[in-house]
């Protein structure tokens, strides 16, 4: 069995993509004086080596590869080998031009950037089964290996190809999913705008067509793409299980980025031995922190809940977004213990020196242009120091204290063409749900709608266009038994194939529920629905609204004006033993807090301690202890009341009753006992 932590890692890991072949051997060993310096633990290498692996088909060179991993090993630094195998050397292209993607529209890329690939080609297959091969011999026993690292985020930048061996792989993966081609036509719904097919042989891709495709077809060639890149991943692991026997293999992920909505991760995250995520800021305006929170999350829930990696982030700004603003003073070891108190062992960056060369010299590193006399190097040795007071922590586990229900094909459906209104974002949704519970320090677990969601108090469901008769029984069930279901509009509306259920909506949460919805009716960009609550008070709802009809469930609040006035806006239903909220409108913070509110007390959830939104704090527990990490946001110091006896681990002071944890300061207490 494959380890499920790096190999010989006894501490956090703290470290990042080491790419060394940028630099003359002679800086390599400034590299490792500066590596001690900080503490660093591990380092990912060779993610993009293979043209200097094998600068010509079928030469080899690694020699540089065997000095880098002995003077790595020499210096205490464990590695994360890559494979390589997102960037195929340009005389594999030459070799092999049709290994580069096709879009949609039938343009095939060119070789100079990087993770060009169809992961449907042969060719690429063989080689890239090839090199991880090689490399699996010659370093399965090295000391320094504590981990293999395949390929680079599966996904980002190229999600799918459409080329002609990607049509014949699709065919065969329709065939294989549904038998017969008839079976095709009735998931397809081809019956419409005559798209019947008689053979698998007629079938391609969703490529430009000069209107809106069918969306079935669509939704299946994303499975079918996904899948592709995980029997790829699945190949290279198998490699490694075989010739590098123990030796745990991970692919890094890139959990809530929407930039990576094609991979499905529940799926990816049983094939790992470990799940590692990337995450960078998105300076969007809003707080950066409650996103990286989500991710995080997200990343342990699709881990099982059990310890993950941070396996990239960054020390300052970024150098992909419009525009990149550095991290504040303290902001990055905030960064990186907000994903150490969410269940990461450890904090790893994207890079270890800064490039002078390339795409991303703008990109910030361990190690800045500016060197070492820089605030970024002072604050990275800093964060060493406190990574390695916080080892214990390790192999603890993050509980979250509800359940948001999340699933990527259902996000893949609904963000299809032709929908009753592109203003309904269900990442957005999902933000706002998220970001409301957050603010009630309230730790979110992620669910798949099908999951055993029995030890939750709380369930939300933010944006659920597609679910399954299973998850409809399985939320309905959760409620008989006692949960408490919040459940936010257009949800339950089409089954895996995006065939709308029989019978009214919302199909398979009708009953639980205890309503039925008539027809949407989505409101025009900067129109607003007001809407009534039990004690008279108001609040608006914008994007969308819906003619809801209770058969079972109480109004709680009601639509005041516009065309749904007087139809139920928010309800609340009693089934078995528990309850089921349903709002059919698009509510600011406010209405979600006031939303949340209600539900948080049918849910029986205490309220936590009266801190300030932006005062985090989350719990770690395990054998070695239970971890309270405080993570102050704000501007101003903040007083966290403790429920035990406890030693700060940052500071080695004891603490009784309360910490203080000052403006923009992190705070982890082990509580005694
Ligand atoms: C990641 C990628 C890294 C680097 C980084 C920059 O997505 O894995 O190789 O490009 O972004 O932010």
């Amino acid at each position: 069995m494959p380890e499920t932590t790096p190999t010989g890692l006894t501490r956090l890991a703290f470290g990042g993509d080491y790419n060394p072949e940028q630099w003359p051997e002679s800086v390599w060993q400034e590299d490792v004086r500066l590596m001690r310096e900080a503490g660093v633990t591990m380092v990912s290498v060779g993610i993009f080596s293979w043209a200097l692996l094998e600068p010509t088909h079928g030469v080899y060179d690694f020699g540089w590869l065997d000095r880098l991993l002995d003077l790595l090993h020499e210096n205490g630094v464990r590695v994360d080998l890559g494979t390589s195998t997102v960037a195929p050397p340009v005389w594999f292209y030459r070799e092999h031009p049709e290994a580069l993607p096709v879009t949609p529209a039938g343009v095939r890329y060119e070789f100079g950037s990087r993770a060009a690939i169809c992961h449907s080609n042969a060719d690429y297959r063989a080689a890239a089964a090839d090199i991880t091969t090689r490399l699996a011999e010659r370093y399965a026993d090295h000391p320094a290996l504590a981990m293999w690292h395949v390929h680079n985020e599966y996904g980002v930048p190229v999600s799918a190809c459409y080329c002609d061996s990607c049509t014949a792989h699709f065919r065969r993966w329709l065939e294989s999913t549904y038998g017969t081609v008839d079976s095709v036509n009735e998931a397809w719904g081809t019956a419409f705008w005559g798209q019947r097919y008689t053979d698998f042989e007629q079938i391609n891709p969703p490529r430009a067509t000069p209107t809106v495709g069918n969306p079935a077809q669509a939704l299946d060639y994303k499975r079918f793409a996904d899948a592709t890149m995980r029997e790829n991943f699945v190949m290279e692991r198998d490699i490694l299980h075989r010739l590098s026997p123990g030796i745990p293999v991970t692919t890094n992920f890139m959990t809530a980025l929407s930039q990576c909505d094609s991979v499905d991760y529940w799926a990816w995250g049983r094939e790992v031995d470990i799940v590692t995520n990337d995450h960078y800021l998105i300076t969007d305006g809003r707080r950066t922190h409650v996103n990286l929170a989500m991710a995080a999350d997200l990343t342990r829930s699709v881990a099982g809940g059990a310890p993950w990696l941070l396996l990239e982030h960054s020390t300052s700004g970024i150098n992909w977004q419009a525009r990149n603003p550095a991290k504040a003073p303290g902001q990055m070891a905030r960064n990186s213990l907000g994903h150490v108190a969410r269940g990461s062992d450890g904090a790893m960056f994207f890079q270890w020196r800064q490039s002078r060369r390339g795409a991303e010299k703008f990109h910030s590193a361990m190690v800045p242009h500016g060197g070492t006399d820089t605030r970024v190097w002072r604050e990275v040795v800093e964060l060493g120091a406190s990574l390695d007071s916080l080892s214990t922590v390790r192999g603890t586990r993050t509980q979250g204290d509800v359940a948001v229900l999340w699933d990527w094909h259902s996000w893949w459906a609904q963000n299809l063409a032709w929908r009753p209104s592109e203003d309904h974002d269900p990442r957005e949704r999902a933000d706002a749900f998220y970001e409301a519970l957050y603010d009630r320090h309230l730790t979110v677990d992620f669910a798949h709608p099908e999951a055993d969601l029995s030890r939750y108090p709380l369930v939300v469901v933010p944006a659920l266009y597609l679910m399954t008769e299973a998850a409809g029984r399985n939320v309905t069930a959760y409620v008989e038994n006692g949960g408490t279901l919040v459940v936010s509009f257009f949800s339950g509306i089409v089954d895996e194939h995006d065939a709308v259920h029989e019978g009214a909506y919302p199909g398979p949460l009708r009953d639980v529920l205890g309503l039925t919805i008539e027809e949407f009716s989505p409101l025009l960009q900067g129109q607003l629905a007001r809407i009534t609550g039990p004690d008279g008070s108001e609040l608006a709802g914008d994007v969308w609204t819906e003619f809801v009809v209770p058969r079972g469930a109480e109004t709680v609040w009601t639509y005041a004006d516009g065309l749904t006035a007087g139809h139920p806006a928010v309800t609340r239903n009693r089934l078995g033993e528990g309850t089921a909220w349903y709002v059919s409108t698009r509510l600011g913070a406010e209405g979600l807090d006031a939303l949340l509110g209600w539900a948080v007390e049918d849910a029986r959830i205490a309220p936590h301690v009266d801190l300030p939104r932006d005062v985090e704090l989350v719990r770690r527990t395990g054998e070695s202890g239970t971890y309270l990490f405080a993570i102050n946001h704000t501007a101003s110091d903040a007083k966290v009341p403790l429920e035990a006896h406890g030693t700060e681990l940052l500071t080695g002071e004891r603490a009784a009753g309360r910490i203080e944890v000052p403006a923009g300061a992190v705070r982890v207490v082990r509580l005694d006992g």
